[in-house]
């Protein structure tokens, strides 16, 4: 089953891109149709247009409400036929009523090694206990934040001397690599 793909950014949109250079391989069961920004900055925007993929940017500051804001997600995706909501540095939390119109169908990437550091500040968090191992997770989203089934996962050694920063330059690496595995995987689950 080839997976359309709609992936949500808010920034840099650096999974997105590797997301999308995985797409060009036509064995890859995936194709990437939309990218959506709730942000009119964010600068995945750019790249993914100057690749030819379609972009729909919802500001959520111009709405009063998540319903809303999600109604206005929803009517923008009716015109791409998309299978498979894939979140990349998306930073808005989703109704459990948006949720659950996308069961198992809305994955996420995460910078720890879930279920340890839900939410925000991981590699920080990480540090701060001495942890030895750090990395990233994509799940199912479900209603609870960063708690759905998990997919895939890479660890990455935290070393001495290592800052939020340089852990995550180091996570990040692993990311581009998980993220189109992981879809691979929920491509095959789905065949
Ligand atoms: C990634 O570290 C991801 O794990 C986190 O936000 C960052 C997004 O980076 N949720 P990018 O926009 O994909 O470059």
């Amino acid at each position: 089953m080839s997976l359309n793909l709609a992936v949500f950014i808010s920034g840099r949109g650096s999974n997105m891109l590797s997301i999308l250079k995985a797409c060009e391989d036509p064995d890859f069961p995936a194709r990437m149709s939309l990218v959506v920004s709730n942000r009119p900055d964010a600068a995945g925007l750019n790249t993914a247009q100057s690749n030819g993929i379609s972009t729909e940017t919802i500001d959520h500051k111009a709405y009063d409400t998540r319903e809303a804001f999600e109604e206005e997600i929803s009517a923008r995706l009716k015109n791409y036929d998309i299978d498979l909501i894939v979140l990349a540095g998306f930073m808005r939390i989703f109704t459990d009523s948006f949720v659950e119109k996308w069961p198992r169908r809305i994955i996420n990437i995460h910078p720890s090694l879930l279920p340890d550091y839900k939410g925000t500040h991981t590699h920080k968090r990480a540090i701060e206990d001495g942890k030895s191992e750090g990395g990233c997770t994509v799940h199912y989203v479900i209603p609870e934040l960063d708690s759905g089934p998990i997919i895939a996962q890479k660890r990455v050694p935290i070393l001495p001397g290592d800052t939020p920063d340089t852990l995550a330059d180091r996570v990040l690496v692993q990311e581009h690599i998980l993220y189109p595995e992981a879809i691979r995987l929920v491509a095959e689950s789905l065949a």
